[in-house]
């Protein structure tokens, strides 16, 4: 028998996308159980939520960005831009993963962020500071918008992708994100994902998408 999730997906033509690596394959910076968790307890759990709300409201046939854009601006779709801002959102996270990533990026975000910030050591403070500043859940965001390389912070359910920004990386800052490996050590998680898991050749790829105008505002 096909899933909530098949039936959700094939009803309103969203669709999940695959995850873009194994559960088990960022162990140790990000266990298997935590990967396996959040995908298919809170990933999933969003995208089945906002499927159902999508085709309540008759806006089925929109794609995931689209849907987003649309209820943004509709204050009683408020429930399903949440939702459907959280299934975005987590893509976005495991496209910022990846097996031996992290560290002093290179290439041209390399050089974005060095001249923005001063230094890949200036951008680090600058990014755990942001951080800081999220009282609770929510998001921890690079971005391009305005030829301008941006750190944001979106609390909770929101996303900047309904205020025009290309997203280059994505960090989830929920507690269900960390809690399983870091307890509540934000912290530290935040450190393993600048260290060991961001995945700066993505992060790169839409930011040369971005200067030869091929992306717009959605990775
Ligand atoms: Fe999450």
């Amino acid at each position: 028998m096909d899933t909530a999730q098949e039936q959700g997906a094939r009803a309103t033509g969203l669709a999940l996308p695959e995850m873009p690596f194994d559960f088990g394959d960022l162990e140790p910076a990000m266990s298997r159980d935590a990967v396996a968790l959040h995908f298919s307890r809170h990933h999933a759990d969003h995208f089945d939520r906002t499927c159902a709300l999508a085709r309540g409201a008759s806006l089925d046939q929109l794609r995931l960005d689209e849907l987003i854009v649309a209820a943004a601006r509709a204050p009683r779709l408020r429930t399903l831009y949440r939702h459907a801002a959280e299934a975005w959102n987590h893509d976005c996270f495991w496209k910022s993963l990846r097996d031996g990533g992290g560290g002093r990026p290179g290439g041209l975000i390399g050089e974005v962020i060095d001249a923005r910030y001063g230094s890949y050591e200036r951008f680090v403070r600058r990014f755990h500071g942001a951080a800081a500043t999220l009282f609770g859940n929510g998001w921890l965001w690079l971005t391009w918008k305005d030829s301008r390389i941006r750190i944001v912070a979106t609390a909770a359910g929101d996303t900047p992708l309904a205020r025009g920004h290309t997203v280059l990386l994505a960090l989830d800052l929920w507690e269900h994100a960390y809690y399983l490996d870091h307890g509540n050590r934000r912290g530290a998680y935040i450190r393993s994902f600048l260290d060991e898991l961001a995945n700066w050749a993505h992060a790169d790829r839409v930011l040369r998408g971005v200067a030869a105008g091929a992306v717009k505002s959605y990775t």
